[in-house]
């Protein structure tokens, strides 16, 4: 079934006529969040009763059937939409889709699982409208905020560990950076949208980094409840992503991260290799199959961080993972073959081991960078 309501064959149930957008749109990103969504609409129904607003969920294919869920809600009430994005994961990115799709005046981003205050959307959108500021954040510390909802108390370390990072970076002052609870006008997020990294989590610190001119925040109060039901998908890997992006911040436009990333991978094969290598020759093992051995451990273990870390926003080539491995294993051992040829060549020329092992290392990792951006991983 088509997820608009407008498209001719959708069974629009109990609305009357609509015509034009309305003025605010709520972004909801969702991953297995069947049990929240309806009751996060009825949740919304009552806050933003009397306003023009509708809202549209970002889905990635969860496997608890959470569209079907969407959808449903959909058919009866023109005021819920939804995107449904396969073989993609992300919270920023769907944010991005989510909001990119709206064409109301001021959107609104708030998580699907209940934790944010949704009786403070209306008050967010008037300090917009009134212009007070450019963004406007439901924050957790400022006067009256509460961040009663942080499962424990290494949540709560990370929590402000991450808010004085991010705090270094920032152009203005923000409490609460980490939300991902606050609105802003549409036209500036779709100005911001071309430089927004789209990775991980912390998307309005993104926004409020990339944005083309220096954004006005102001934070009101909110509490962040615990979870309603489900689990939080804030893991090692989001994490990560949020080293990627303040890198990518302060580098930016100088490397692509994805290739620091995929370097930094390929310096723990080594590290890897030369382990198993002496762990072997320990326990007696000749140098030749020894050496087999640990290049084949060194691989996998690179291809498995490569499929977790730097490219786990995107999904094999529709090989799945043996096929993929297999690729993988091939293009490395071309890359090692050509880093071999080059160091010989070089040193046939006169130049030190040093120089020719650096020129043959950085071109067998280029190669292997490209062949797998373009090969393996598909976007
Ligand atoms: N579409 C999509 N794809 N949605 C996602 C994905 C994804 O890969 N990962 C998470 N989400 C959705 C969740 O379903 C939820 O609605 C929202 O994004 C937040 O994810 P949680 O997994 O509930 O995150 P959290 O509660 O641990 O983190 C929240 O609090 C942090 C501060 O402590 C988020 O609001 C963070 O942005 C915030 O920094
Ligand atoms: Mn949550």
């Amino acid at each position: 079934m088509p997820l608009l309501p407008d498209e001719p064959a959708a069974t629009i149930i109990g609305t009357g006529e609509r015509a034009g957008s309305p003025e605010i749109t709520v972004v909801v990103p969702c991953y297995r969040e069947a049990d929240n969504v309806r009751p996060l609409v009825s949740a919304l129904e009552i806050a933003l009763a009397g306003r023009d607003w509708e809202v549209i969920f970002v889905d990635d294919n969860s496997p608890d059937g959470t569209i079907e869920v969407i959808r449903q809600l959909a058919w009866a009430n023109w005021r819920v939409r939804g995107i449904s994005r396969i073989g993609r994961r992300g919270l920023s990115s769907a944010v991005i889709e989510g909001a990119l799709a709206s064409s109301a005046r001021f959107i609104a981003v708030m998580d699907g699982d209940l934790q944010h205050d949704q009786t403070r959307l209306g008050t967010m959108v008037d300090v917009l409208a009134q212009d007070r500021c450019d963004i406007v954040i439901g924050s957790r510390h400022v006067e009256g905020g509460d961040n009663a909802g942080l499962a424990n108390a290494w949540r709560h370390a990370l929590s402000n560990g991450g808010i004085r990072l991010a705090q270094m970076m920032l152009p203005v002052h923000v409490g609460d950076p980490m939300s991902g609870f606050f609105a802003l006008r549409r036209d500036l997020f779709v100005r911001t949208a071309p430089c927004l990294s789209g990775q991980g989590f912390k998307i309005l610190m993104d926004l409020i980094l990339s944005a083309p001119e220096k954004v006005r925040v102001e934070e009101i109060p909110c509490t962040f409840h615990p979870r309603a039901a489900g689990e939080s998908k804030l893991d090692a890997v989001v994490l990560l992503q949020f080293v990627d992006l303040i890198l990518e911040k302060l580098f930016r436009g100088w490397l692509p991260l994805r290739f620091i990333g995929f370097a930094t991978v390929g310096i723990t094969g080594v590290g890897v290799n030369l382990i198993v290598m002496m762990l072997l020759r320990f326990v007696g093992m000749d140098f030749g199959p020894a050496q087999v051995i640990s290049t084949l451990i060194a691989i996998t273990s690179n291809f498995w961080l490569d499929n977790k870390l730097v490219y786990s926003d995107r999904r094999l080539r529709g090989m799945g993972l043996l096929g993929g491995f297999l690729v993988f294993l091939l293009v490395s051992a071309v890359g090692a073959w050509a880093n071999i040829g080059i160091v010989q060549l070089f040193r046939a020329k006169g130049e030190g081991l040093g120089q020719a092992s650096a020129v043959g290392a950085i071109i067998g990792v280029v190669w292997n960078y490209a062949v797998s951006s373009t090969l393996i991983w598909k976007t």
